[in-house]
């Protein structure tokens, strides 16, 4: 795992977005993993900045998102489809995308549609992660399996409730929710995770001590031949 520390979060967005760069130029047709949350809106912006200027071009590459509520209409503003067209899908030209269906009937048949559609765009070449307090990935959640495709699971009480303030009170707060599996999200090419912030310094470091903690499910990372973890000085040092 490789790990690179940068003055600022600004810094961070900045050279994750040279990252994508460089991969569609080498590779215009990539299959991208995408995040949501607060960690990757700056790299958003500057990639829809860039893609503007005629820097980066997304017409041939394809992306699918970690996860999404479940279940949970896409145009609710608290979805991550909902998310990821308002920071980024709308706003390139990138070929097709796919979130999981938060609307879907049937979530199992769902997840099987998911990970068949991955494998046969051949996999994700270029997987961004943010990282939990507590070492989550995506909604895998401390103590989960590492072998693990699309699947639903339930949230966690704590994520319930830090999520509560951004649904109101006509809305079903969504409980469950439908992620890539670990063993899902371990077959990228390539992985990408950012660590922004003092508030996630205490997760960085014990993610760099170097131990698999089997209850800290970003550990996995520790065993991919090509993971690069990119933290502010403020993740790095606390
Ligand atoms: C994002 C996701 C989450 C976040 C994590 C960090 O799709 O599934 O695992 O990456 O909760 O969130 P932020 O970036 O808001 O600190």
């Amino acid at each position: 795992m490789k790990k690179v520390v940068l003055d600022t979060y600004e810094d961070v967005c900045k050279a994750a977005a040279d990252i994508y760069i460089e991969q569609l130029k080498n590779k215009p047709n990539s299959i991208l993993g995408l995040a949501t949350g607060s960690t990757p809106i700056g790299l958003y912006e500057r990639l829809v900045r860039i893609y503007n200027d005629g820097g980066i071009n997304f017409s041939k590459a394809r992306s699918f998102n970690l996860d999404e509520y479940y279940p949970i209409k896409k145009n609710h503003p608290q979805s991550y489809d909902y998310f990821m067209r308002g920071h980024l899908l709308d706003k390139i030209n990138i070929l097709q995308s796919d979130i999981p269906n938060g609307e879907a009937d049937d979530a199992i048949s769902e997840c099987k549609r998911y990970d068949a559609q991955i494998n046969a765009a051949g996999g994700i070449d270029l997987m961004l992660l943010g990282i939990g307090h507590n070492g989550h990935v995506g909604f895998n959640e401390p103590s989960v399996s590492y072998n693990m495709g699309t699947y639903l699971t339930g949230l966690t009480d704590s994520s319930i409730s830090a999520n509560s303030r951004f649904f109101t009170e006509d809305d079903v707060q969504p409980t469950k929710a439908l992620t890539m599996g670990l063993g899902e999200i371990f077959r990228s090419k390539a992985i990408l995770m950012l660590i922004c912030g003092k508030g996630k310094a205490p997760i960085a470091k014990k993610l760099f001590e170097g131990k698999i903690h089997t209850d800290i499910p970003a550990c996995f990372l520790l065993l991919h031949p090509n993971a690069t973890v990119i933290l502010d000085k403020a993740a790095a040092l606390g």
